[in-house]
Order: structure tokens, then sequence, then C-alpha cells
């Protein structure tokens, strides 16, 4: 699973593979959110450890499938799209998230609590493209708000492209716009070559950022077919 795979073009779809490859460079693990495959041992351990957790395919796309789990008081929720359900032990939980996950491999990430704007959380995406002359170069950095009511920002699942000086500004302080902008950018350019030579054939990535109320950055994933 470690080692060199060429794709050629082809998508990279497996997140658990390119967490791994990111985790594996200490300047980028940093930024790689607590991350394990699902089993309901992983699950329980990992909401005794963080509280909150997000739920993704291992093969996902466009926030589908995407839940959060997280413990309030003596409870569990099991929040999917805009519902949300209580329930009073661990086993309720698990059974509602081996139902929606219908066998399929899953990731549980800590979550990050990212910064909000009116209570909606914001992420980042920076899209870089690998010109003719074998440069990597930067194609665009947007913010994107999460519809009202979802933790998932996805475009496609309602939520609403903004200029990201503007996300920063408005979620956490308009002191911080350059500084965040220049980590993402230097984080993307690191985590590029690494994966580069971990994939040879990469011709674009797109790295979904997320800063969190305290203003770190992390690396929520990075597709190898960016729309
Ligand atoms: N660790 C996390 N903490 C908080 N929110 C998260 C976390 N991981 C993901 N999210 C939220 O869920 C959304 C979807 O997650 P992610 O980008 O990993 O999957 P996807 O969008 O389905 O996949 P793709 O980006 O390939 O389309 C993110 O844009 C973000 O809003
Ligand atoms: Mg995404």
């Amino acid at each position: 699973m470690d080692g060199t795979v060429t794709v050629s073009g082809r998508q990279l779809a497996n997140k658990w593979l390119k967490t791994n490859a990111l985790r594996s460079h200490p300047a980028i693990a940093r930024h790689i959110p607590p991350t394990s495959l699902y089993s309901s041992a992983a699950l329980r351990r990992m909401l005794d450890l963080y509280g909150s957790v997000v739920l993704k395919p291992v093969r996902g796309t466009g926030g589908l499938g995407v839940m959060k789990a997280s413990r309030e008081g003596s409870r569990y929720v099991l929040r999917h799209m805009s519902g949300a359900r209580s329930f009073p032990a661990f086993e309720g939980l698990r059974r509602a998230v081996d139902a929606k996950r219908r066998g399929r491999a899953y990731l549980i990430q800590k979550d990050v609590r990212l910064a909000t704007v009116g209570g909606r959380p914001v992420d980042y995406r920076v899209k870089v493209v690998k010109t003719a002359g074998g440069e990597w170069v930067f194609r665009s950095m947007v913010g994107r708000l999460a519809r009202k009511g979802l933790f998932v920002t996805n475009l496609c699942r309602g939520g609403t492209l903004l200029k990201a000086a503007h996300g920063i500004r408005m979620s956490l302080s308009p002191r911080l716009v350059g500084v965040k902008k220049r980590q993402m950018r230097n984080l993307t350019r690191t985590a590029t070559s690494l994966l580069e030579s971990r994939f040879p054939g990469l011709t674009q990535l797109g790295y979904d950022y997320g800063i969190d109320r305290n203003g770190q950055i992390w690396i929520l994933e990075v597709n190898t077919r960016p729309h």
C-alpha cells in the first residue's frame, strides 16, 4: 500500500491511501487530523478521545455519505445531511452508522471544529495544475460556506463559494488573512511534491483545507481530479 503507484491521469480515489502518504512527511503530518479506518472499536476510542468525529467513505465524493458522530453528555448523536439522531448508548449509534455504511469502508477523522460564519462552517479549496513544462502552478483558492444546517461545505450539497480572504476575515480575523493564505500555499507546495513522488502521473490536485477556531490549518482531503 505504501509503495509508488502510477496514476497517469486516473483518479486516485482511495482516501486512506492518500492520508497515509501525507502522514509519512512530518511537516505535513502535523496538519492531518487524527484518522483511522472505521471499526466500531475505533469509533468508540476516537469518540472517547475527541468527543466528535467525522465519518467518510474511503471512496466518497461530493460530501455523499459523510456523517458526524458526537458524544453529548451521556448520549451519542449522529448527524447526516440536515438530520440528527440521538442514542442513549454507543450500541444504538453503532447500529445507525452501520445501516448508513452498508458495508462500505469508511474513515473516522477527528472533527476539527471548523471556524464558522453565522454558525455555518467554512473551508477552503486550493487548486494546482501541472503545466506542459512540468511546473506546478496555483489555479485558485476559494472559501466554501456550508448551507445553513449542514456541516459539509460541498457546493453540490448547497454550499456557497466566497473569497478565501472573506472567509478568513469573517470566521477568524482580518489580521489572519495574509498569514493563513500563505500557510495554505506553502503546505500545498510541500504536499504536492510529496504526492507527486508517491503517485507519478498526477496533473492536477485540489486540496480541501479546514481552519479550526484556533486558526490551525488542517488538510481534510486531497482530490486528484478536482472539479
Ligand atoms: N475532519 C473534519 N472535521 C470537520 N469537518 C470535516 C472534516 N472532514 C470533512 N469535513 C467536512 O465534510 C466535507 C466533506 O469531506 P471530504 O472533502 O473529506 O469528502 P468529500 O467532499 O465527499 O470528498 P471529495 O472532496 O473527494 O468530493 C468537507 O468539505 C468539510 O466541510
Ligand atoms: Mg471534499
